[in-house]
C-alpha cells in the first residue's frame, strides 16, 4: 500500500485552529463531531489528545481516502461518514460533547480547478460538493431569467444580479454555457462598477450559485438544529462561517434560543418560555483570526467563529429559526 501522502492532503490550512482547541478543551476527552472534515485539520489536532473520540463527516467523496487513513491510524478513536450534516443523525447514536462546523469550501476543493469552484478554472462549470442534485452548469442553462436574478441577488447579495441574469440568458441562447471561464466573461461584462483589485467581480455570483447548487442554507439550518438535538447538556456547538448570510443564521440561533432571551426580545417576545431555551447564556461574541493568521492564511480574513453551550433543557424544535430564514429555504427548495 502506498502510504505517501499527496500534496493535496497538506494544502488546507485549518482556520483559527488554536482558538478552536482553546474553546473545546480536548484534553478533558469526550466525543467530538467534526461535521466538516475537509482536509482533516481539526480532526487531526483533536486526535492528538489521547482521551478524545472523533466522528468525521463530509459530503465530499474526494476526502474518503484521507479519512480512511486516519481511521486506520486511530482505529478505535476515529470514524468517518460520507454524509451531509443534515444527515448527522445517521452517524450518531449517542449524544456528543462537541459539534464543529467549519463552513464553506476547503482549499483542496477550491484549488482543484476541475471542480469549477474557482474563477481561475477553464473547466466544466460544476460546483458540486458531493451528494448534490444539480450542477452550476444545469442551473445557468436551465433556469429562467427571473429565477436566476433572484438567486444571484438573494444568495449572492449581488447588486448587478439583474444584468448578470439577463446576459446569462442571452449568451446561452447563442451557445450553451459549459465552462467556468465563459461564465466569468459574462459576469465581467455585466458589472457596472469598476471593481477594486482585491475583489473579483465574479465573487458574489459564484457564491450564489455554489450555495444554490449545494443547498447550503438548508444544510446549515438543518445541520445546526440536528447538532443541537444530539448535544449533551453542557456540550458545545461551534461554527466558523464565511459570509454574512451564514453568520446571521448562527447569530440568530444562538441568541434567540439562549438563556439571555428576555421578554423584550425584538425577535419574538411571544416565545419567551423555558421550552425554547436550548443554550446557556450567549455572549454574542464573534472571534476572528489573529493578525498572525491573517498574514499566513488569507481565506481566514472573512472567518467568524461563534460557539454556544447546550443548556439542560429538553430539546424543542426551534421553529422560529425556519420562519426567520424561510426566504432562503424557499429559494433552495426550487432545486429539487
Ligand atoms: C472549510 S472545509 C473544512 C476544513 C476542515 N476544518 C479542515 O481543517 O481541514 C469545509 C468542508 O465541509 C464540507 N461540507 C460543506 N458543507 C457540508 C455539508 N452540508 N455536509 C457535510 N460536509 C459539508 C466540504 O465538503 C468541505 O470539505
Amino acid at each position: 500500500m502506498n502510504t505517501q501522502k499527496s500534496s493535496l492532503e497538506f494544502s488546507h490550512f485549518p482556520v483559527m485552529l488554536r482558538e478552536v482547541i482553546q474553546i473545546l478543551s480536548p484534553k478533558n476527552g469526550g466525543v467530538f463531531v467534526d461535521c466538516t472534515f475537509g482536509g482533516g485539520g481539526y480532526t487531526k489536532a483533536l486526535l492528538k489528545f489521547s482521551k478524545t473520540k472523533v466522528i468525521g463527516i463530509d459530503r465530499d467523496p474526494a476526502v474518503i481516502n484521507l479519512a480512511k487513513k486516519i481511521e486506520i491510524k486511530f482505529k478505535n478513536r476515529f470514524k468517518f461518514f460520507n454524509l451531509k450534516f443534515s444527515q448527522l443523525d445517521k452517524a450518531l447514536k449517542k449524544n456528543a460533547d462537541v459539534m464543529i462546523f467549519d463552513l464553506g469550501l476547503s482549499s483542496i476543493q477550491l484549488n482543484n480547478l476541475k471542480r469549477g469552484f474557482s474563477f481561475k478554472s477553464k473547466d466544466r462549470l460544476d460546483m458540486t460538493m458531493g451528494h448534490s442534485n444539480t450542477s452550476a452548469q444545469e442551473v445557468v442553462n436551465n433556469l429562467g431569467e427571473k429565477q436566476l436574478n433572484y438567486i444571484i441577488k438573494i444568495l449572492g447579495e449581488e447588486n448587478d444580479a439583474k444584468l448578470i441574469a439577463r446576459n446569462i440568458v442571452k449568451a446561452r441562447s447563442e451557445k450553451k454555457i459549459t465552462r467556468v471561464d465563459e461564465l466569468v466573461k459574462i459576469i465581467e461584462k455585466s458589472k457596472k462598477k469598476i471593481f477594486p483589485k482585491k475583489i473579483n467581480p465574479s465573487t458574489k455570483t459564484f457564491q450564489a450559485l455554489r450555495i444554490f447548487v449545494n443547498k447550503e442554507i438548508t444544510e446549515l439550518i438543518e445541520g445546526i438544529i440536528k447538532a443541537t438535538k444530539l448535544l449533551k447538556p453542557g456540550g458545545k456547538i461551534l461554527v466558523v462561517s464565511f459570509h454574512s448570510i451564514e453568520d446571521r443564521i448562527v447569530k440568530f440561533f444562538f441568541t434567540s434560543f439562549s438563556k439571555n432571551q428576555t421578554k423584550s426580545s425584538r425577535y419574538f417576545p411571544e416565545d419567551h418560555n423555558l421550552n425554547t431555551v436550548l443554550f446557556e447564556r450567549y455572549k454574542n461574541k464573534v472571534i476572528k483570526a489573529s493578525r498572525k493568521e491573517l498574514f499566513e492564511n488569507n481565506p481566514s480574513r472573512s472567518a467568524k467563529l461563534r460557539f454556544a453551550t447546550r443548556s439542560n433543557n429538553e430539546f424543542v424544535y426551534p421553529k422560529k429559526l425556519i420562519q426567520k430564514f424561510r426566504k432562503y429555504l424557499d429559494i433552495e427548495a426550487s432545486n429539487a
